[in-house]
C-alpha cells in the first residue's frame, strides 16, 4: 500500500527520494510524488511508474530536504492530482500521508465552507489545509500539526514539510513511520527496507507519536504536548538481500530462497535427539502447553491458508482444538477469548490492519496473542510482545511465497512443541524433527526439477477457469494455488476441499476443463483418487502434483512430481509447483508479475 520516504540532510535530496520510492514500490500503489524545499517548495506528482514520475522531473529538482509518496488509491480515483504531496493553497506547506482519514468528508465540508479550494478527491488533502489555517492563525508547525491531528479520526503516518524550516515533522497513529538515523543527515519512511542500505539505527514511531526530524536532530514527542524520550533500534543485520540480482523479477527470486529461507527459520530451533522444537520467543512453558483448552490462528491470503495448514498440524500432534480465521471476519464477530488459549497473528509484513485490529480485539477481552511475523520490529510484533520471527527475509513481490513456507515450518515446529509438551512421544518426535529438517534440502531439490511446468501453463493460460483440489492439509495448499494464479495472471480460480467438488464446483467441468489436484501420499490420497475419477469423467484435464515414485501418477494428465516428505510437512513442497505455475502463467500472459494489478503487499486498512 503506500509508502513514504523523507529525507533532510547535507546532500541532494531528489536521489534519496526516487530510489526510497523504486525500493517501497513492491508495497503496490497507482501514482507517486515527490516534493523538495528549495527556496519555495517544489512538487511533481504523477499516475503509473516511480520511472514516469522520475522522467518528468525537471533537470533542476534539488533541495537538500523533501518527501515523496507512492500512493494506492483509496479517497478518490487513480489521478495526478488525488497523488501525494497535497500542497496548503500558498504552496508552502506540503504533506503526504498513509492511512485513512475517516472524518475527512466533514472536515473538508468545512474547509469548503470557509472557502479553501480543494484541489483533489482525497482524505489526506484535508489535513494540510488544517495545518496552514493553524499556521495562519500564528501557532508553530509542530502546534499547527498536532491540532490538525486532535481533529482527524482514523489512522496517520504522516511527513509534513514547511517553507522556510529546515525540519521535516512527522506523526504516526496506525500506519507505521521509521526515522533512520544519519550522520548529518536523517531519513523517514513508512517500512524500513528504503532504510537498509542507508543506516544501521532506527528509531520506530508509537501511534501517538510526532516528530521534529532536521539534519542533526529529532524530537519527539506525544499528541498531548509531551515530549519524549524514543529508543534507537539496530535494523536486523541479517535482514538479507533485499536486491534483485540476476532475477528477472522479485517473484521468481523469493521462489528459489525459499531453501535458504527454511533453513534460516529451523535453525537452532529443532532438538532431534530430544524429538522436539522450541520456540523460546513464545515464552511458553511445558505447563502451560499442557493446560491450553484451544489454539487459534489469525491471517488474511496466504498469511490465513499458512495459517489453515498451521491449525492442523497443531492438532494433529497436541490433539488439541485448533482453529484459523479470517482475521477480518473474526474481528467483528464478537468472538469469545479465552484467557488461557493460545492466539497466533501470522503476518508476512506484521502490518495488515485486518489481522492488527483481530490481535487488539483479542487483547481488549483479555486475551495474549503472539505474533508468527517476518518483519522484524513491525507492528503486529510489537503489539503482541512475544512471537516467533519466521526470518524468511525481505519478500517484495506481492505474491508472497516463501513467506508461505516459512509460516508452515514456524507454525508445524509449534506443533511439534506442544505435542511434545502433551502426549507426543519422544521417538515420533525424533521422527518428524528429522524430517522437518530435511525440507529445505527437498525444497532445492525440487526447484532444480521442475517438472513440466510449461505444459501446465498451456493448459491454464487461456482457461475460462481454474479448479484446485485437494483434502486434509493439502487443501489450504489448493487454496494457496488459486490465491497465487488468480493474484498474479487474473485468471478466476476456485479451490476446493476434494470431497466438497461434488456438492456443486463438478458443475463448471467440460471438456478439457484444467483441474489442478495436490495430492501427497498421505492417508486421504485414495480419496482424493476417486475425486480426480469424478472430473476425469466430466472430460477435465487433470494436472497432478504429487509424491515422486508414487503411481498415483497414472491418474494424470500432467503430473508434477515433488520429492517425498512426512505428509505433515508435504505443503512446503507442494506449494512449489503452484507458485512457479502462477508465475510462468503470468508471465506467458504477459501480466506485470511483481506488482499486480489493484493489490498491495502490505493491507494497511480495513
Ligand atoms: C495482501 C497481500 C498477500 C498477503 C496478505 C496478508 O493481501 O497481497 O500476499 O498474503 O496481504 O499479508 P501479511 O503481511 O499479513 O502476511
Amino acid at each position: 500500500m503506500c509508502g513514504i520516504i523523507g529525507y533532510i540532510g547535507d546532500k541532494k535530496a531528489t536521489p534519496f527520494l526516487i530510489d526510497g520510492l523504486r525500493r517501497l514500490e513492491y508495497r503496490g500503489y497507482d501514482s507517486s510524488g515527490i516534493a523538495v524545499i528549495n527556496g519555495g517548495i517544489s512538487v511533481h506528482k504523477k499516475t503509473g511508474k516511480v520511472s514516469e514520475l522520475e522522467s518528468k522531473l525537471p533537470k533542476k529538482f534539488e533541495g537538500r530536504c523533501g518527501i515523496a509518496h507512492t500512493r494506492w488509491a483509496t479517497h478518490g480515483g487513480v489521478t495526478d492530482a488525488n497523488a501525494h504531496p497535497h500542497c496548503s493553497s500558498d504552496g508552502k506547506i506540503a504533506l503526504v500521508h498513509n492511512g485513512i482519514i475517516e472524518n475527512a468528508r466533514s472536515l473538508r465540508n468545512r474547509l469548503e465552507k470557509e472557502g479553501v479550494k480543494l484541489r483533489s478527491d482525497t482524505d489526506s488533502e484535508a489535513l494540510v489545509h488544517l495545518i496552514h489555517r493553524e499556521v495562519e492563525n500564528g501557532a508553530k508547525p509542530l502546534t499547527a500539526v498536532r491540532r490538525t491531528l486532535k481533529r482527524a479520526r482514523g489512522t496517520w503516518g504522516i511527513c509534513v514539510v514547511f517553507e522556510g524550516h529546515d525540519m521535516i515533522i512527522c506523526a504516526r497513529n496506525g500506519s507505521p513511520l521509521v526515522i533512520g538515523i544519519g550522520e548529518g543527515e536523517n531519513w523517514i519512511a513508512s517500512d524500513t527496507l528504503p532504510l537498509q542500505s542507508l543506516t544501521q539505527q532506527v528509531i520506530r514511531l508509537d501511534d501517538g507519536d510526532l516528530a521534529i526530524v532536521t539534519s542533526d536532530s529529532i524530537q519527539t514527542s506525544r499528541l498531548d504536548g509531551r515530549f519524549t524520550d524514543s529508543e534507537v533500534t539496530p535494523l536486523d543485520d541479517d535482514w538479507g538481500e533485499a536486491e534483485l540480482g540476476d532475477y528477472p523479477h522479485f517473484m521468481l527470486k523469493e521462489i528459489h530462497e525459499q531453501p535458504e529461507a527454511l533453513r534460516q527459520c529451523l535453525t537452532g530451533r529443532l532438538d532431534i535427539k530430544d524429538g522436539n522444537a522450541r520456540l523460546g520467543g513464545l515464552g511458553l512453558s511445558s505447563k502451560k502447553l499442557q493446560k491450553i483448552p484451544h489454539v487459534r490462528l489469525l491471517g488474511c491470503g496466504t498469511a490465513l491458508h499458512a495459517a489453515q495448514v498451521g491449525r492442523l498440524v497443531i492438532e494433529e500432534l497436541a490433539r488439541v482444538p485448533a482453529l484459523a480465521h479470517v482475521s477480518s471476519e473474526f474481528r467483528h464477530n464478537n468472538p469469545v477469548i479465552e484467557t488461557d488459549a493460545i492466539h497466533f497473528a501470522v503476518s508476512q509484513s506484521g502490518e495488515t490492519a485486518d489481522t492488527l485490529a483481530a490481535v487488539k480485539e483479542i487483547q481488549l477481552k483479555g486475551g495474549e496473542v503472539r505474533g508468527v511475523i517476518n518483519v522484524v520490529g513491525s507492528t503486529i510484533a510489537r503489539q503482541c510482545g512475544k512471537g516467533c520471527y519466521i526470518h524468511s527475509g525481505p519478500e517484495q513481490s506481492v505474491a508472497s511465497t516463501k513467506a508461505f513456507s516459512n509460516m508452515v515450518a514456524a507454525l508445524s515446529m509449534f506443533g511439534i512443541q506442544i505435542g511434545r509438551a502433551r502426549s507426543l512421544s519422544r521417538e515420533k518426535g525424533k521422527r518428524l524433527t528429522t524430517s522437518l529438517q530435511k525440507v529445505p534440502q527437498l525444497v532445492d531439490q525440487y526447484l532444480s526439477n521442475p517438472g513440466p511446468i510449461d505444459k501446465v501453463v498451456k493448459a491454464v493460460k487461456n482457461a475460462k477457469s481454474v479448479l484446485f483440489l485437494g483434502r486434509g492439509i493439502s487443501a489450504p495448499v489448493a487454496r494457496e494455488g488459486a490465491l497465487k494464479l488468480m493474484e498474479i495472471a487474473y485468471i478466476p480460480c476456485l479451490a476446493y476441499p476434494a470431497g466438497e467438488m461434488k456438492h456443486g464446483p463438478i458443475a463448471l467441468l467440460e471438456e478439457g476443463s484444467p483441474v489442478i489436484v495436490v495430492a501427497p501420499n498421505d492417508s486421504l490420497k485414495d480419496k482424493t483418487v476417486s475425486s480426480i475419477h469424478e472430473c476425469r469423467a466430466r472430460g477435465a484435464k487433470i494436472i497432478l502434483i504429487h509424491e515422486e515414485g508414487d503411481s498415483i501418477a497414472e491418474e494424470a494428465d500432467i503430473s508434477i512430481p515433488v520429492p517425498s516428505t512426512d505428509p505433515m510437512f508435504s505443503p512446503m513442497l507442494t506449494v512449489l509447483p503452484m507458485q512457479l505455475i502462477a508465475y510462468q502463467t503470468a508471465l506467458a500472459l504477459d501480466c506485470d508479475v511483481d506488482r499486480p494489478r489493484n493489490l498491495a503487499k502490505s493491507v494497511t486498512v480495513e
